[in-house]
């Protein structure tokens, strides 16, 4: 194996399950894929089920582990929680929940409905809170649970067109510190990723599409956008033992993006 997950042993999560919310596409899809990689039974969830079973098989295919996709919205308590009753039902058990289901769009806050407000809000805070609420009792019976919630660096300062996913995504870091003070005592920890851009995903498809690429990635200090498996293989090291006293965290993994001063007309010394 070369790359970033290439430092971990191959059997790190061998006996470990998890659960991977947006596990169809994307970071989280790759974050599944590392799970996988690295000797964990995994389920991926997401609202469309052909997606799951191309991701789930190629999955199972590269790992040689056992991949299932399960549809479920997450905006739904019933639907999350008769996921996490198959992913028992298949497993036996389950270690690890990682949120990652997100919806975003760029829109004016003066133009953007409630609805539109509220609908980002329900899938990538709700559905948090819905799916790490219905996983506590299956988590709390692993002796050694990792909640590990996705959400973005937004929110440290004012970002234009994104008061939705600012918001949401702010609440999701809240989630983070307040389930590790309260589930500590279960041996749940619970941490976050913060992603800066990441190239190839549906969220810079989004959010930065055409000629606004080139000129973001102008101002990271890494001056680049970051890989999926780079996302994935903090992942990998925060349900790793290497994390075992590492709780609500939120750890921010951006190039540098979010502590750059705003480049204001300044271009980085040569
Ligand atoms: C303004 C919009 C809009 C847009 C939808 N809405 N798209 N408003 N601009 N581009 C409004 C609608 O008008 C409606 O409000 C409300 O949102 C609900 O829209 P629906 O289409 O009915 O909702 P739904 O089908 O549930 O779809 C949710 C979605 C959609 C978020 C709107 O785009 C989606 O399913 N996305 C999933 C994939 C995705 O977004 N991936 C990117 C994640 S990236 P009204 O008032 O008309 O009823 C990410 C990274 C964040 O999260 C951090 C980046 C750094």
């Amino acid at each position: 194996m070369s790359g970033p997950l290439s430092v971990f042993r191959d059997n790190v999560l061998s006996g470990h399950v998890a659960l991977v919310t947006g596990g169809g596409t994307g970071i989280c899809r790759g974050i599944a894929a590392a799970y996988a990689r690295l000797g964990a039974d995994v389920c991926i969830v997401s609202r469309k089920q052909d997606v799951l079973d191309a991701a789930a098989r190629e999955l199972s295919e590269q790992s040689g582990r056992t991949v299932i996709g399960v549809a479920a919205d997450v905006r739904n308590p019933d639907a999350i929680a008769a996921a996490i009753r198959t992913t028992i039902d298949r497993f036996g058990k389950l270690d690890t929940v990682v949120n990652g289901a997100a919806g975003n769009f760029l829109a004016p806050a003066a133009a953007l409905s409630p609805n539109g407000f509220k609908t980002v809000i329900d899938i990538d805070l709700l559905g948090t809170f819905n799916t790490s609420r219905a996983a506590f009792e299956a988590l709390s019976a692993s002796g050694d649970a990792l909640i590990l919630n996705i959400s973005a660096t937004l929110h440290y300062h004012g970002t234009p067109l994104q008061v939705h996913a600012s918001a949401a995504k702010a609440g999701v870091d809240a989630v983070t510190k307040n389930l590790a003070v309260e589930w500590g005592r279960f041996r749940i920890r619970v941490c976050g990723i913060a992603p800066g851009p990441i190239a190839e995903t549906e969220g810079m498809k989004r959010l930065a599409p055409g000629e606004v690429t080139e000129k973001m990635a102008a101002a990271i200090p890494a001056a680049r956008f970051g890989t999926i498996e780079e996302i994935a293989a903090a992942a990998v090291y925060l349900r790793s033992p290497a994390a075992g006293y590492v709780t609500g965290h939120v750890l921010v993994v951006d190039g540098g993006h979010c502590v750059a001063t705003p480049p204001l007309g300044m271009a980085f010394p040569t």
